[in-house]
């Protein structure tokens, strides 16, 4: 088996940044060699160190002067999205019942859900996405097709079909018996295949009936294991709304506890106006709080309390994501740069560091998925992003004065896009030029 040996200046994180000099949160190899065998890192290092352990035949690949990272992680996007990017709304309940919901009755048919999968896997990779928590429509056809194109394409992804019961046009809604039994189906035909996690989704608790909660409920209880993806708390109307669809619960993340969904496997999309109580909640449940600041902003959702949440004596677990297409920017780049304007706004600060380690081992972490992805550590999946912070006139023009590594992952969090990505490697294979 071939060897691939990448050779550029390494950066992964080992903690969460504490501050923008803490230089004990990171590994920086300005020299620095990976070798990769069979999708795996074998050696990381040196340059020097690691090239002197290659034994068989090994494909060198010079990327310097670009920055060698873990791929991004997206923690938050739906799959039959593609098509509502960019749809002009005044608020989320709007955009839905406008915009989402007569798009994903689309996915009912095959043909569209595999060309839309291909698109999809195309985007995350020219962005430098290696893994995403994708939600599919609730038609079984489009978690099919979307773990079918994460197959073939070897990627580490997470998905699950929504489930929903009311609040939506007909082509859109299952049962919750429907709901329970092509979930079930879905795990047995693809978790754990290749690198395919399955997620129970019931979309939101407005388009879930308390009947459909509890079979969510028993799907949670028969597989412990698996992920959970919601959405809680994204804007005051949905909030109002969902609060008197279920009027025995105390507040909205209450709903979700009563039917026992509150867990460390647990990812709430948004997040964005918790009372304490509820953050509290998230935080003993070890619960993960989604922010996607593109998303927020676009929809005018609010202002998500990013470093508040995490400094609480109480700190909730944070994930961050582009929830295309709610989300304008398939880049996490851009994500990042919309998460630390918001900061911004709220008087507090994100620093650069911060942004990177989210975007890769925080993301990780929050997904209980770190001794797999989100490093560069021997034995984790080679799925690696190669990053050029040159990439376009004006950015190269800015790099004439960049000094230090933060100023360099900042210039390229403010002004990168997918044309900053050289190369995106999946489980060892580079993925972007192959596009
Ligand atoms: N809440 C329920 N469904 C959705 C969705 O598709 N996008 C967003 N942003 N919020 C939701
Ligand atoms: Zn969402």
């Amino acid at each position: 088996m071939t060897q691939t040996l990448l050779r550029g200046r390494l950066l992964s994180f080992v903690k969460a940044p504490e501050s923008l000099t803490d230089s004990e949160s990171y590994r920086y190899e300005t020299d620095g060699g990976l070798l990769i065998n069979n999708g795996l890192i074998v050696e990381s290092g040196p340059y020097a160190e690691v090239k002197a352990k290659v034994t068989a035949d090994a494909v060198e690949i010079d990327h310097r002067p670009h920055l060698i990272m873990p791929g991004f992680i997206d923690m938050h996007l739906h799959f039959p999205q593609m098509q509502v990017i960019a749809s002009y709304a005044a608020n989320l309940l709007e955009w839905l019942n406008t915009y989402t919901f007569p798009e994903e009755c689309r996915f009912v048919e095959s043909a569209h859900a595999q060309r839309i999968a291909g698109h999809f896997y195309d985007e995350l990779v020219r962005h430098g996405t290696t893994t995403a928590v994708a939600y599919c429509s609730v038609h079984k056809t489009s978690a099919d097709a979307f773990f079918a194109e994460a197959l073939k394409r070897n990627m580490r992804m997470v998905g699950g079909k929504v489930m929903m019961d009311r609040n939506a046009p007909q082509g859109l809604l299952d049962t919750p018996q429907m709901g329970y039994d092509e979930t079930r189906q879905i795990i047995a035909e693809w978790h754990g295949k290749g690198r395919n996690h399955v997620a129970i989704t019931p979309r939101f608790a407005i388009t879930s009936t308390p009947a459909q909660m509890e079979a969510t409920q028993a799907l949670a209880r028969e597989f412990p294991d698996l992920h959970i993806q919601t959405h809680l708390s994204e804007n005051h109307d949905e909030i109002k709304f969902t609060c008197e669809l279920y009027p025995e619960a105390i507040d909205y993340t209450d709903i979700y506890a009563r039917y026992g969904l509150l867990g460390d496997k647990t990812l709430f999309g948004h997040c964005i106006h918790l009372s304490d109580r509820e953050a509290d909640a998230m935080s003993e449940a070890g619960s993960v709080a989604v922010h996607c600041p593109t998303s927020n902003l676009f929809l005018g959702s609010g202002l998500f309390p990013l470093k508040a949440l995490g400094r609480r004596e109480k700190p909730v677990r944070i994930g961050v994501a582009t929830d295309i297409g709610g989300g304008s920017s398939y880049s996490m780049l851009r994500t990042m740069d919309e998460a630390y304007k918001i900061q911004q706004l709220l008087g507090e600060r994100l620093n650069p560091l911060e942004s990177y380690y989210h975007m890769t081992l925080g993301n990780a972490r929050s997904l209980s998925l770190a001794d797999r992805i989100g490093t560069l550590d021997v034995g984790s999946d080679a799925d690696i992003v190669v990053l050029n912070a040159a990439a376009t006139p004006a950015m190269a023009l800015k790099m004439e004065v960049v000094k230090t590594l933060p100023e360099e992952l900042f210039l390229l969090q403010t002004m990168g896009d997918d044309r900053a990505i050289v190369e995106t490697y999946v489980a060892g294979v580079a993925a972007k030029s192959a596009i």
